[in-house]
C-alpha cells in the first residue's frame, strides 16, 4: 500500500513522513508495476480500470477527465500520467500547502475540475530552461517555451515509461521461442499447471498473462479503501467504484504476472508477502482470507493511521459480502504443485532484470531531490 505526498525516501526505504508534513492517508492501494505498458492490446489500466479505452465521451478514454481529456494524447500510458498529480494524498498535496490542490478541491459550488491542474504544472516546466531545451529537443511543435503544453509533458513521461520497462526477455520467452532447455523441469512441471489443473490461464492469459478482466478473489481487505461518497465507512468495492454496477462489487483486474517475482507485496493493496502466500489464496480464498493476519500487510508505520488500517477487516458484514463475492473456484494443489507453480512464475522474470536501460538520474532539471 502506496505512502503518497508527505512521506520520505524511495522504494522499499519509504517512509509515512514526520511532524505536519507527514502522510494523512495511506494510498489505498498497491503502486502497479510498470512492465510492458507498451503492449498494444492493453485496453485499460489501473487495479479498478478507472483509465480505459473507449469513446463514451468522443476522445477515445474513458477517465475521470471525462470530456475534459487534453487532445494528442500518444496511448494510454500518456492518459494515466494526467492523473496523479491532481490527486491530494499521491501527488497533490494538502489543502492550504499549494495552488494545485487549492484548484482541484471544492469551491464554493463549483465541483472538482481536475483539468486546471494541467495548466499550472505546465507553466512551472515552461519556467525551467533546461526542461524548455529538452522539449524543443524532443517535439518538432515545441519552438519556445508556451508551445510546451500538458500533452507534451504526458506523452515523454509515457515514453520513458515505455522504453524503460519493456521487458521480454525471460526464460519463458526463450522456452516459447523453440529454447526447451530455458525452463527446468520443476518450471515445466508448473507452467502445465499454471495452463491445466490450476486453472490460472481461465484469467491470467494472453502475453501479459492477463484477461484485463475484473473478478473478485477476496483478498483481505484493509487500509482506508476507496470510499465512494454514499459508503458508510473507509472500505474498497473495486470495480463498483468506477461503475457503480452491483455486479461488480470487489472486483479486481487481472494483475499481468510478468517480472511478478520482482513487484511483492502482491493483491491489489499487497496483503500478502510472498508469491506462495498468494498463490494458496487462489486455491481456497474463503479460508485464506479468514486466518490472514494483518502483520502479513507489513505496513510502513504510521501510528496515527493505525484506527483506520484494519477497520474493515475487522467488520464481519463487509467480510461476509466480500467473501460471498468471489468468483473463483478452490483447487486441491499438493506442497510440491505450488512449488511448482512457483518456480513458474519465477521464470516470467526477464533476465535484465531490475536493470532498466536509463535507471536512476542522479538530478533532474527541476532540481527536486531524487532521494
Ligand atoms: C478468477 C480469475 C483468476 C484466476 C483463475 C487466477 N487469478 Fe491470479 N489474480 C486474479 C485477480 C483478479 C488478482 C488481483 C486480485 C486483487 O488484487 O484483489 C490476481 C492476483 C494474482 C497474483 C498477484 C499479482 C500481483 O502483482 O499482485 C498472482 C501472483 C496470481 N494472481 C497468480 C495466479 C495463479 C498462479 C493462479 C492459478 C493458481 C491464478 N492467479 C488464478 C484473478 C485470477
Amino acid at each position: 500500500m502506496g505512502i503518497g505526498e508527505g512521506g520520505q525516501g524511495i522504494g522499499l526505504e519509504r517512509t509515512a513522513g514526520k511532524d505536519d508534513d507527514k502522510i494523512k492517508k495511506r494510498i489505498p492501494r498497491n503502486a502497479l508495476a510498470l512492465w510492458n505498458l507498451g503492449f498494444k492490446d492493453i485496453t485499460t489500466l489501473l487495479h479498478d480500470g478507472r483509465v480505459t479505452k473507449s469513446n463514451i465521451f468522443g476522445n477515445g478514454f474513458n477517465t475521470p477527465a471525462q470530456e475534459a481529456l487534453p487532445k494528442g494524447l500518444d496511448n494510454i500510458v500518456a492518459v494515466q500520467a494526467l492523473f496523479p498529480m491532481t490527486r491530494q494524498f499521491e501527488m497533490a498535496g494538502n489543502p492550504g500547502e499549494n495552488e494545485i490542490i487549492g484548484l482541484v478541491s471544492k469551491v464554493g459550488k463549483d465541483s472538482m475540475r481536475i483539468d486546471r491542474v494541467w495548466p499550472v504544472i505546465t507553466h512551472r516546466i515552461r519556467g525551467i530552461p533546461e526542461y524548455v531545451q529538452l522539449f524543443k529537443n524532443a517535439f518538432d511543435d515545441v519552438n519556445s517555451p508556451l508551445d510546451i503544453n500538458i500533452t507534451h509533458i504526458v506523452n515523454s513521461i509515457a515514453a520513458f515509461e515505455i522504453h524503460e520497462w519493456k521487458s521480454f526477455d525471460s526464460p519463458f520467452d526463450e522456452y516459447l521461442n523453440g529454447d526447451k532447455q530455458a525452463l527446468t523441469l520443476e518450471q515445466i512441471n508448473g507452467m502445465n499447471l499454471f495452463y491445466g489443473k490450476a486453472n490460472c490461464s481461465s484469467c491470467h492469459s494472453g502475453s501479459l498473462l492477463s484477461d484485463q478482466k475484473f473478478h473478485s478473489i477476496g483478498i483481505p481487505q484493509f487500509g482506508p479503501g476507496r470510499t465512494r461518497p454514499f459508503d458508510p465507512y473507509a472500505r474498497d468495492v473495486g470495480r463498483m467504484v468506477e461503475t457503480d454496477n452491483i455486479n461488480d462489487m470487489y472486483k479486481f483486474k487481472t494483475p499481468a504476472l510478468r517480472n511478478v517475482s520482482l513487484t511483492a507485496p502482491y493483491g491489489h493493496n499487497g496483503a500478502y508477502p510472498t508469491l506462495k502466500s498468494i498463490i494458496k489464496h487462489h486455491l481456497n480464498p474463503i479460508k485464506m482470507n479468514k486466518n490472514w493476519k494483518p502483520e502479513y500487510a507489513n505496513l510502513p508505520k504510521a501510528p496515527w493511521l493505525e484506527e483506520i488500517d484494519f477497520v474493515t477487516f475487522s467488520d464481519k458484514r463487509e467480510q461476509d459480502r466480500i467473501l460471498s463475492s468471489i468468483d473463483i473456484q478452490p483447487i486441491e494443489l499438493n506442497d510440491k504443485e505450488i512449488d511448482e507453480l512457483v518456480s513458474f512464475l519465477e521464470s516470467l522474470t526477464g533476465r535484465s532484470g531490475n536493470q532498466r536501460p536509463l535507471g536512476k538520474p542522479d538530478k533532474v532539471p527541476s532540481g527536486l531531490s531524487i532521494d
